[in-house]
């Protein structure tokens, strides 16, 4: 009976939601309904150069980006991660400090060291980006050698902060 009543509560949500907003389930479209995030997959580990091959420049690869340590299949959005597309520098790699320096060339690291609290929420928001995307799916981590602290942080950068990045759109 409860069964029952539950399967109607079901069938309503979902016939309902299409006959109001002609979508399944009321124009949600995010990680809830992105089928690969219900596929059964083993957690891939790359190495930094392993992850490089996955930069949209070969055709028959999938099209990977990292971020803060984890790897993204974003072969759906091609028209901005291969060669020619606006956010091509971000593909095969972890430049998670680019994404809230808007330093598309300098800022190719993972390296988050003096980054201010907004900036380190920035990242966090492009994190949730990729994990609650429509198609995007995380296929697994990158291992990043660890950062000596007698490196530099990265000098901040004057060019692009705030710019589109140029690319096949511009
Ligand atoms: C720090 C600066 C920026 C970063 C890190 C950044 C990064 C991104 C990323 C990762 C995407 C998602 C692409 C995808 O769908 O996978 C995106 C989309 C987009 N970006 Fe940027 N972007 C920046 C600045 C800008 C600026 C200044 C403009 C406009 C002048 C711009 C215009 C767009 C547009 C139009 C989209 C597509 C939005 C959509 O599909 O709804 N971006 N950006």
């Amino acid at each position: 009976m409860v069964l029952t009543g539950l399967g109607w509560a079901i069938v309503l949500f979902f016939v309902g939601s299409y006959l109001i907003t002609e979508s399944w389930t009321w124009g949600y479209r995010g990680k809830w309904t992105n089928i690969n995030n219900y596929l059964p997959r083993k957690e891939l580990v790359f190495s930094e150069e392993q992850l490089y091959r996955y930069d949209g420049s070969n055709p028959n690869l999938p099209i990977y980006v990292a971020i803060d340590g984890d790897v993204y299949d974003v072969t759906t959005g091609a028209g901005w991660y291969s060669v020619g597309g606006s956010y091509h520098h971000f593909a095969g790699k972890d430049a998670a400090r680019a994404y809230v320096t808007g330093c598309f060339k300098e800022h190719i690291t993972h390296d988050l060291r003096g980054l201010t609290t907004d900036q380190l929420k920035g990242v966090e928001h492009w994190k949730k980006f990729y994990q609650n995307h429509r198609s995007y799916f995380r296929v697994g981590r990158v291992l990043h050698p660890p950062i000596d602290d007698s490196t530099p942080i990265p000098e901040p950068c004057e060019s692009a902060v705030g710019q589109k990045p140029k690319g096949k759109d511009n």
